[in-house]
């Protein structure tokens, strides 16, 4: 089992727009359709995870984005009334969660949604298995940086590419060595 994030970026180095919504939405011409393997991806996975900014706009969205995927929230809180039953919501910080996850038996690799914050915290404990990225060819200007003021440096290794028809790339990094 391995935790993987899959984030879209702006060449710029953005995870969402201005106004809080992922960078993806702000592709030219975006129409939900251009999924980059998103549902080959899904059939990988074992669980989605993500911090509670992430995840609260999922409940009221037309659509559930995860399936039938056990679905852990990284939270000081008790998550809102119309919380799904098989989301759990993790409040014993994030090394307790990574703890839970490498101990449950999941039939596939975790999903590490995000945000940054989220993301950093998991990349702190030396948690983060494949560092994914999905680079899109725009630029923001102005929106949520991909890695939070006072993120410590990392180095890592590229471990595969793909290139979609629009020109977005799909980057996937393992932690360097050493
Ligand atoms: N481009 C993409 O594909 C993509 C994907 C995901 C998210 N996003 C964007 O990312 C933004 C949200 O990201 P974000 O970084 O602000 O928030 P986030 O990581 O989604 O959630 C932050 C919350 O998670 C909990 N948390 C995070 N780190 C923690 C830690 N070390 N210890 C304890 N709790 C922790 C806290 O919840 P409590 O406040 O409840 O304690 C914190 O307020 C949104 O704009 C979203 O659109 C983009």
């Amino acid at each position: 089992m391995l935790i993987r994030t899959r984030i879209g970026v702006s060449l710029d180095g953005f995870v969402s727009t201005r106004d809080g919504r992922p960078a993806v939405l702000a592709m030219p011409g975006f129409d939900g359709g251009a999924l980059y393997g998103f549902p080959e991806f899904q059939q990988t996975l074992g669980a989605v995870v993500m911090g509670r900014t992430t995840f609260e706009p999922a409940l009221g969205a037309p659509r559930w984005p995860w399936g039938d995927l056990p679905v852990y929230v990284l939270t000081s809180h008790a998550l809102p009334s119309g919380t799904p039953e098989h989301v759990v919501a993790c409040t014993n910080g994030p090394a307790d969660l990574v703890a839970r996850l490498r101990a449950a038996k999941l039939d596939g690799d975790v999903h590490l949604v995000g945000g940054p914050l989220t993301i950093q915290a998991f990349l702190e404990l030396g948690a983060l298995d494949r560092l994914g990225l999905l680079l899109l060819p725009i630029v923001l200007g102005e929106g949520l940086p991909f890695a939070p003021h006072g993120t410590a440096p990392s180095a890592f290794e590229l471990e595969s590419e793909h290139r979609f028809p629009d020109g977005t790339l799909e980057l996937v990094y393992s932690a360097a060595a050493g």
